[in-house]
């Protein structure tokens, strides 16, 4: 039969524990979610400082509607390139210091075009174990040969890299990782790079809007130049609450981007009024007092599970990690937690490795300290059921 794989993987997926199903939100505001009528406290969103629905971002997308109509009509290259984007990537390379900024419409098209039109004969890639599937889907689809390190492991990325030859390498990491919540040693990896003449890229989805004196991310919290990182992805659809992503760098990358990048030059632009929400969006996260908010939050999290004996990762960013182990416990704690009003999804292989199946606490500016408490009385009361796990 034709295409019996589907049906064959598919049974393999629920066997497993793998098996995936969409959930369909009602409503998600102000920290609460709905779902198929029943109202809960949500833990797993990255509006990280609550921006989706900041009244400035959402009048903001209103005036962008008004002045350049609902979609952008065309590919960058033909007639999608407007003044709104030329603005937010203006705004971005001045933020970041760097030489220019590359709008894209997901940040997994971002990570994909670096991977294709930078590798699109030969090179190496030196990725972190833990990289998002994005990139790690990009870089395997491409003509480099991809070689991974174990997690924040630098002496393992030196030995690889000191085994390599070819004139074009690149070692990618994260800012903040999407399942773990960590970061890796910036400046360890900056010289580890800059000693095998290599580039470096960070893909700063999680830490852009959060960390830095102007919530600019690691570039800005590290001080690094474009010498240090000579490529940044951040996203938009995280702690801005818009959507879309760019790709920073010298004038001369953006310029291949622009000509070689096919994920860019054959895609409708996003809305220009997309990237007028998105620049207020970027004035709130500089200098409104959200972040100080999710701060608090993320301290006042892990004091009250570590003095309840909840084992969390070493992350001190909104994503907080509490690892199960099994792919049916895990969806077992999530669905104890909803039975009490908080959802926390569940996240198993293939998405985190294999045996790391977890519940992914992420905190948001939103949320206060009594929803915060909610959610530790629940874990600690779902661990006390089942007898075993979260500890
Ligand atoms: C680390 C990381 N990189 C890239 C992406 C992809 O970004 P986007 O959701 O804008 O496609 C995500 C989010 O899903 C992510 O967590």
């Amino acid at each position: 039969m034709a295409f019996e794989f589907i049906t064959t993987q598919l049974s393999e997926r629920q066997r497993d524990g793998y098996y995936r199903q969409r959930t369909c939100v009602d409503y998600e505001r102000d920290g609460i979610i709905a779902i198929n009528g029943q109202h809960y406290l949500n833990f797993g969103s990255n509006d990280y400082l609550g921006l989706r629905h900041d009244q400035g971002v959402l009048q903001a997308w209103v005036e962008g509607l008004a002045q350049f109509g609902a979609g952008s009509g065309a590919s960058p290259l033909v007639t999608g390139y407007s003044v709104a984007h030329r603005e937010l990537e203006a705004y971005l390379a001045e933020g970041l210091g760097r030489d220019a900024v590359l709008l894209f419409n997901s940040g997994f098209a971002a990570n994909q075009a670096v991977c294709q039109a930078l590798f699109a004969n030969a090179g190496e890639i030196f990725a972190d174990k833990l990289m998002h599937a994005s990139f790690i889907e990009g870089a395997t689809a491409s003509k480099a040969s991809l070689k991974r390190f174990a997690h924040n492991n630098t002496g393992h990325l030196s030995n690889l890299l000191s085994g390599s030859v070819s004139d074009r390498r690149l070692v990618a990491s994260e800012g903040v990782f999407s399942m773990d919540g960590d970061s890796p040693d910036i400046a360890t990896l900056v010289n580890t790079a800059n000693q095998h003449d290599c580039w470096l890229m960070l893909d700063d989805a999680h830490a852009f809007g959060v960390t830095g004196q102007h919530g600019l991310g690691s570039v800005e919290h590290f001080g690094l130049s474009q010498n240090d990182c000579q490529i940044v992805m951040g996203t938009f659809g995280k702690a801005l609450g818009t959507a879309g992503a760019f790709i920073a760098g010298s004038h001369a990358l953006i310029d291949y981007l622009v000509n070689y990048a096919r994920h860019y030059i054959y895609s409708t632009a996003f809305p220009p009024a997309q990237a007028v929400a998105t620049i207020y969006a970027l004035n709130c996260v500089t200098t409104g007092g959200q972040r100080a908010l999710l701060h608090n939050n993320i301290n006042y999290f892990k004091t009250r599970a570590e003095s309840e004996g909840l084992a969390l990762l070493p992350s001190d960013s909104a994503i907080q990690p509490v690892i199960i182990g099994e792919p049916g416990r895990a969806l077992m704690f999530s669905e104890q937690l909803a039975r009490r009003g908080l959802w926390v999804p569940a996240m198993r292989h293939p998405t985190v490795p294999k045996g790391t199946d977890r519940l992914r606490v992420t905190l948001s500016a939103v949320h206060t300290a009594k929803d915060i408490d909610a959610l530790i009385d629940a874990m600690v009361l779902v661990r006390e059921e089942s007898g075993r796990g979260i500890d």
